[in-house]
C-alpha cells in the first residue's frame, strides 16, 4: 500500500516536472507507443544548440504539402526566415496537395544537393522511392508536422502533440456540452475527421473515440448517422467544400426533425465547411443556435467564427515555435549531434524519435490575448464581421 502510494506520489511529481519544464509537450501516438521522456531530456528554449557557423553553405530543402489552407503559409513562411536568419539557404516548394509534386520537389533538391531535407508531406506513406535517393546520397530527413510512415528513412520527426489535439476538442466538447458537471443528455453529435492519407487524422481520431467513448456507452451522446470510422467520417485533404457537403447529406438524411448539438471536427478548415452547412441549413438563429463545434489551428477566418459564436473552440500551435525548434534540430543534426527529442511515434517500421510542442485552447474568451496580444496575427486580418 505504502509503495503504490509513493509510486503514484512519483508518478504525479514526474508529470508536474514534464508540464512545468518541457516547452514542447509529450504525443502520445495511438498506433505508435511513444513513451515521454523524462524532464531532463526535454529540449531548453536556449539558443540553438551550435554556436559555429554551421550553416555557412547549407542548403535546406524544406517542402509544404499546400498553399490552400492556410496554415501551411505560415509554416512555410516562418521556417524558411528563421532558417535563412541563421545562415542557411533554403529552397522551399508547395506541392498543391499532390504527393507526386512534392516527391518530384524533394528529387529537385536532391539533385541541387540539398544537406537536410523538411518534408511535410501530403500522404506521408507515399514517399517511398525519393527517400530512398535521399538515404543512398546521405541526406538527412525530419518529418515536419506529419509523420512520414512505412520507411526506415525518417530521421527525426518534429510536431505538436498529436494526440493532444484530438483530446483537448473532444474534451472542450464535453464540456461545454456540460457532460463533466452531470448533464445526461441525449446530445445528437456528428464527427468529422481529417485527410485519411495523413497519419494526424487517425491519431486525432483516436483521442476523440478515447474521451466519447464512455459517453456514448451510457447513451449521453449519440451519433446520429452512426458513422463513425475514418472511412466513413475522413474528408480528404481537410478541404472545406468537401466537410460542408458531407454536413449539408447528414442534415438533409438524419436531422429533418431533431438539431445537431455538437460536431466534432478535426481542424479549422473542416470547421468552416461545416459551419457554411448549418448556416444554410438555419443555425444561428435563437431558435437554433450553433452547436458545439470544434477545430485547431486558430486559422483567420475561424477565429471570425469564434468571435461570432458559430465556433466554440480552436488550438493555437505556435508555428513560430516549431520554426525554432526545426532550426535547433537542423543545426544539431549537421553538426553531427543528436538533436533534443521528448517523446518517439511509431511509423510501422522504426520508432521516430521525436520533438512534440505544446498546444493552447482557444475560445472567444481568450482567442484575442493568445493571438492578438502574443503578436501573432493582428487584429486587422482577422475577419470578425461575417464575410458571406
Ligand atoms: C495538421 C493540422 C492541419 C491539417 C490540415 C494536419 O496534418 O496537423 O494542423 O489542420 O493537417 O492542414
Amino acid at each position: 500500500m505504502a509503495k503504490k502510494v509513493v509510486g503514484l506520489l512519483l508518478a504525479l511529481a514526474m508529470v508536474a516536472v514534464m508540464f512545468v519544464a518541457c516547452t514542447p509537450a509529450p504525443a502520445p501516438a495511438p498506433e505508435a507507443p511513444s513513451q515521454a521522456a523524462p524532464a531532463s531530456e526535454a529540449p531548453s528554449s536556449e539558443a540553438p544548440a551550435s554556436e559555429a557557423p554551421v550553416a555557412e553553405g547549407k542548403l535546406v530543402g524544406l517542402t509544404m504539402p499546400t498553399k490552400s489552407l492556410q496554415r501551411w503559409n505560415e509554416d512555410g513562411a516562418y521556417v524558411k526566415a528563421a532558417l535563412e536568419e541563421r545562415g542557411y539557404k533554403v529552397d522551399l516548394q508547395y506541392a498543391d496537395n499532390k504527393q507526386e509534386v512534392q516527391n518530384s520537389q524533394i528529387e529537385n533538391q536532391i539533385t541541387m544537393g540539398a544537406d537536410i531535407l523538411v518534408i511535410a508531406s501530403i500522404d506521408g506513406g507515399a514517399l517511398g522511392g525519393v527517400l530512398e535517393q535521399a538515404k543512398a546520397a546521405g541526406i538527412p530527413v525530419i518529418a515536419y508536422d506529419r509523420l512520414l510512415t512505412n520507411t526506415d528513412k525518417c530521421d527525426y520527426y518534429a510536431t505538436f502533440d498529436n494526440y493532444g489535439v484530438g483530446k483537448m476538442q473532444a474534451e472542450a466538447m464535453v464540456s461545454a456540452l456540460g457532460l463533466d458537471k452531470g448533464e445526461k443528455g441525449p446530445f445528437n453529435i456528428e464527427i468529422f475527421g481529417g485527410s485519411p492519407d495523413d497519419n494526424n487524422a487517425h491519431i486525432i481520431h483516436q483521442a476523440h473515440m478515447d474521451v466519447i467513448q464512455p459517453y456514448l456507452d451510457s447513451g449521453a451522446l449519440i451519433i446520429t448517422s452512426g458513422q463513425i470510422d475514418m472511412e466513413q467520417i475522413g474528408i480528404q485533404n481537410w478541404d472545406s467544400a468537401t466537410a460542408q457537403k458531407r454536413m449539408e447529406d447528414l442534415l438533409t438524411a438524419y436531422y429533418a426533425d431533431k438539431d445537431v448539438k455538437a460536431v466534432l471536427c478535426s481542424n479549422d478548415s473542416t470547421a468552416h465547411g461545416v459551419i457554411a452547412a448549418l448556416k444554410s441549413a438555419g443555425y444561428g438563429k435563437p431558435d437554433k443556435p450553433y452547436p458545439i463545434v470544434t477545430g485547431q489551428d486558430c486559422d483567420k477566418i475561424n477565429l471570425g467564427h469564434i468571435e461570432r459564436g458559430e465556433q466554440y473552440m480552436s488550438i493555437f500551435k505556435d508555428t513560430r515555435i516549431l520554426a525554432q525548434e526545426i532550426v535547433k534540430m537542423v543545426d544539431a543534426i549537421l553538426s553531427g549531434k543528436e538533436p533534443e527529442t521528448n517523446t518517439t511515434y511509431d511509423n510501422k517500421v522504426i520508432q521516430v524519435p521525436t520533438l512534440g510542442c505544446k498546444l493552447q485552447l482557444v475560445t472567444k474568451d481568450n482567442w484575442k490575448e493568445v493571438v492578438i496580444d502574443s503578436g501573432y496575427y493582428k487584429i486587422e486580418d482577422i475577419p470578425l464581421e461575417e464575410t458571406e
